[in-house]
């Protein structure tokens, strides 16, 4: 054998590999060499897949604009997006948990932000309806949020957002319709939160691109179930990104993202017209839901 010929490949390209190199870039790097050389052998990777796969993630990259991230679509129709939350939310919140274990109240648990998240949304006031006019029936939110001890948290803010009633998100609306459904709230003294809005439905994520044709590919639906976006946060406290799902929505058990959880989803309790819980009159059918969120003290 030649000084130049390489016997084991993935060994050479790790050794390679500068002594000097940032710490957890070479663990990272390392890790990624020995998966991909290893995913590889596994499946004997035939040149012509090799290159479809790299005309995929080209077309993949080519789909990303300033509105649209097919990266993180894919990570998160992959799975790969909850399985992060889910270890950030161990990491972060490990004390909480190990006193949540005595005090038998554990942090709410956290899923994926997805892409429709827009900061500065409007602050409005306790009991404000931020459905009004828009597609969907009617829905009252309340609740109450503490701390894994279940001292409430007050002038804590809960950053919500939620498609309407027919699955559409403002941001994909084009720019001139500008925010609805979403809002800032803060709770009172007490920790409470209230306010209106609709009840959100299913939807499918963005499946005109290359995403959309490896759901196909694999035999999947693009859809989400039906769920309002909360952001929960507080000076002192883990922040808390998460959803409530509702009870009777299709797709529960086959969301797109995989970011399901059972103590997430929540009944939304129907109502005939009349006086609703906070003595408002509503002259058409409405749900109400209730939801107690906890979050973990910041370590
Ligand atoms: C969403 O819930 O808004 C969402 C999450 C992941 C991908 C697409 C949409
Ligand atoms: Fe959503």
């Amino acid at each position: 054998m030649s000084q130049h010929q390489t016997q084991d490949i993935t060994q050479a390209v790790l050794d390679r590999l500068a002594d000097d190199a940032d710490p957890r870039f070479r663990q990272i790097i390392s890790a990624v060499v020995r998966h991909t050389h290893a995913l590889v052998k596994e499946i004997d990777l035939k040149p012509d897949e090799w290159m479809a796969a790299i005309q995929f993630l080209t077309r993949v990259g080519q789909t990303c604009d300033d509105k649209r991230q097919e990266f993180i679509l894919l990570s998160d129709t992959l799975g790969v997006s909850m399985l992060v939350v889910q270890l950030d939310q161990a990491r972060r919140s490990a004390k909480a948990l190990a006193d949540a274990a005595a005090a038998d109240a554990r942090p709410t648990e956290a899923t994926v932000q997805g892409p429709f998240y827009w900061a500065g949304s409007p602050e409005l006031p306790l009991g404000s309806d931020i459905g009004q006019g828009m597609p969907g029936e009617p829905a009252h939110y309340s609740g109450r949020i503490t701390d894994t001890h279940g001292q409430p948290i007050a002038h804590c803010c809960l950053d919500v957002w939620s498609g309407d009633g027919e699955g559409v998100y403002d941001m994909q609306m084009g720019s001139e319709a500008g925010m609805r459904l979403r809002a800032r709230f803060h709770t009172d003294d007490d920790g409470r939160y209230h306010f209106w809005s609709i009840k959100p439905t299913f939807y499918p994520v963005p499946d005109d691109g290359p995403v959309g044709d490896m759901l196909r590919a694999m035999g999947r639906h693009p859809n989400r179930p039906g769920h309002i976006h909360m952001m929960v946060y507080s000076d002192g406290f883990v922040p808390l990104t998460t959803h409530l799902f509702a009870h009777d929505s299709p797709y529960l058990d086959s969301d797109a993202v995989f970011g399901v959880r059972d103590s997430l989803v929540v009944p939304y309790e129907l109502h005939p017209p009349g006086t609703a819980p906070d003595g408002r009159t509503m002259d058409r059918p409405y749900h109400s839901t209730h939801y107690d969120f906890v979050l973990a003290a910041a370590n």
